[in-house]
């Protein structure tokens, strides 16, 4: 509707990961078992134009181990198993890695000064906040120090909180007085830092299985033929494998990631 009848156009679709989130909806994925974890939100970005000011030089991230070791054996330009040619540029060190449009930002503030703010004056913690990296992206690949921001659905104005650390102007619009009271807490220090992340640190990288890898080849239990409209009378063990290890015997990384919670 927003291309077709109001002239956007979609510049392209992000997909915002949150690796901590919780299993919800949690009667259909931890009690009926029938649906998996929703974790991914949409991100569209539309634009007035179809040639909006962007650079993805503002978001590079770092190769992955595989694409080091290729870069220090030296890559050979051949057609990929998928059919690509792929020539030698491809074996250039450019510095970093163009990144995916699939973002992942664990949603784990819980101490913040926002949150302190809105419990000592007695105001709703907005329910629905986005973590600060989320807006961080986009603000940094497309817009430049002096320009303006507007969030229309402002929130807790975490947008505004982020342009004042990246120097833009900004507009927050947001029906809730309550929570645009809230969200002064903000801005009445004055204070916008954030700590500079660590590339090496382990902790801000995610693994994610490959789907199927803790398949032995067993069909498992008959699937509800009722498509779990009947709530089941007991709940499921996680699926063990025939060699007597479960998920305890997935690699440490990959599965405390996926415990982390809110
Ligand atoms: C998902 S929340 C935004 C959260 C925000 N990004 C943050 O991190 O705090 C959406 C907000 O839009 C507000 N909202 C919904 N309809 C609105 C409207 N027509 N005009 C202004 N705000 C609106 C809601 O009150 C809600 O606070």
């Amino acid at each position: 509707m927003l291309c077709e009848e109001y002239g956007f156009h979609l510049a392209q679709e992000f997909y915002w990961w949150n690796p901590s989130k919780l299993p919800s909806p949690a009667e259909w994925v931890t009690v009926r078992r029938v649906r998996v974890k929703d974790a991914i939100n949409t991100v569209w970005w539309l634009s007035k134009t179809p040639w909006p000011k962007a650079s993805n030089r503002r978001v590079l991230q770092p190769y992955s181990p595989s694409m080091m070791n290729l870069l220090a054996s030296g890559y050979k330009a051949k057609r990929r198993p998928s059919g690509h040619d792929i020539s030698n540029k491809f074996g250039q060190n450019n510095g970093a890695a163009i990144p995916p449009n699939l973002i992942a930002i664990p949603h784990t503030e819980s101490n913040s000064y926002y949150i302190r703010y809105c419990q000592e004056n007695n105001l709703p913690v907005h329910p629905a906040r986005f973590p600060a990296e989320l807006p961080e992206y986009f603000i940094r690949m497309l817009t430049d120090s002096g320009d303006i921001v507007i969030d229309p659905f402002g929130g807790s104005c975490i947008t505004g909180e982020v342009c004042q650390r990246l120097k833009r102007h900004w507009q927050c619009i947001e029906l809730s007085e309550e929570y645009l009271k809230g969200a002064m807490g903000r801005f009445v220090r004055g204070v916008y830092e954030k700590s500079v992340s660590d590339p090496a640190a382990e902790s801000n990288y995610y693994r994610i299985p490959r789907p199927g890898i803790l398949w032995n080849g067993d069909h498992g239990d008959r699937l509800p033929q009722d498509g779990g409209k009947k709530r089941p009378a007991k709940v499921y063990a996680p699926h063990k494998r025939t060699s007597g290890s479960d998920y305890s015997a997935a690699p440490i990384s990959m599965v405390a990631k996926a415990q982390d919670r809110d």
